[in-house]
């Protein structure tokens, strides 16, 4: 039997649109084995819809390394348990991809190195941005040309924590990416460049003063706000409480903020501002996780 253990991931951090991202320390786990026919798919612990046939992401992630390993399976059972809400930004997806490929390329005999595995994860979500820091873990920037991903991962021994906003709807990653514009104008383009390579120094350098300027963002944020009632309010109210750099997390609807502390004192006053607000939302201090996928054979 093969276990996967593949960490939920945040993207964008603000101004790095499809570019940069994060692994946390919460987890989607896979236990798969190879079975004389069918498939068999089993779902423990999970917050939405997991379809049961070969819809199932994790089995058609399987099915593309199938593919390219020139591996003809019998049957799959499949275990599915994630502690990572599903279409809320975290990566969910994401990890069902991962996961699934990483499973898939071990029972078909490791024909795929990992750049391979990135490569076809990243175009069956379309974007890099999650898929590299679930395989890599740490904080990822990635660029996509052709097909072939450029990845550098950079593991966070920080210290920092995040806190991870979660409301209780949910957003889907299509719908908010329609919202966004075709084109930007250049000043918005430069403005984008400067605040991303900004957000990396700061969190190279350990200046957390800057991260909040370089989370600024006018490719993605102004578009998607709407979808998020109490937006604006809740911006503020995290950088009330010490955030020093508040972002949606990938196309959203949960936000993060990157704290300097414990969190413990963050974490109760945005409870206490949520319920205030009859915001049904729910906050978790989660911290970087800097291994990335683990895959073990039992
Ligand atoms: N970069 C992607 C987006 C992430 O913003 O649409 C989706 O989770």
């Amino acid at each position: 039997m093969i276990r996967v253990r593949v960490p939920a991931t945040s993207a964008n951090m603000g101004a790095g649109f499809d570019t940069l991202g994060i692994a946390f320390n919460l987890y989607s786990r896979l236990e798969i084995e190879e079975t004389e026919s069918g498939l068999e798919i089993i779902t423990v612990n999970n917050s939405g819809n997991v379809q049961s046939d070969r819809s199932n992401l994790v089995y058609r992630a399987m099915d593309a390394v199938f593919g390219e390993a020139g591996y003809k399976q019998r049957g799959l059972r499949i275990k599915q348990d994630s502690a990572v809400p599903m279409t809320r930004g975290l990566g969910s997806s994401s990890a069902c991809i991962i996961g699934g490929m990483l499973a898939a390329n071990a029972i078909s005999g490791r024909k795929l190195s990992y750049p391979e595995i990135l490569e076809l994860a990243a175009a069956m979500e379309g974007h890099p941005d999650n898929v590299a820091p679930a395989l890599y873990g740490g904080f990822c920037v990635s660029a996509s040309e052709n097909g072939k991903i450029f990845v550098k991962s950079m593991k966070l021994r920080s210290g920092l924590r995040f806190a991870v906003m979660i409301p209780d709807f949910f957003v889907a990653t299509k719908k908010s990416r329609g919202a966004l514009p075709e084109t930007v104008s250049l000043r918005d383009a430069a403005f984008n460049i400067s605040r991303a390579s900004l957000f990396q120094a700061a969190l190279v350098t350990g200046d957390w003063e800057l991260l909040r300027y370089g989370v600024e963002d006018k490719l993605h944020q102004p578009y998607r706000r709407s979808y998020i009632e109490g937006f604006d309010g809740i911006f503020e109210e995290t950088y009330r409480l010490g955030s020093k750099a508040t972002y949606l997390s990938g196309s959203g609807p949960t936000i993060v903020s990157v704290l300097s502390g414990r969190g413990d004192r963050f974490r109760r006053g945005m409870e206490s501002f949520f319920s205030e607000n009859s915001h049904k939302w729910r906050c978790m201090i989660l911290e970087c996780d800097n291994v990335g996928s683990v895959l073990s054979e039992i």
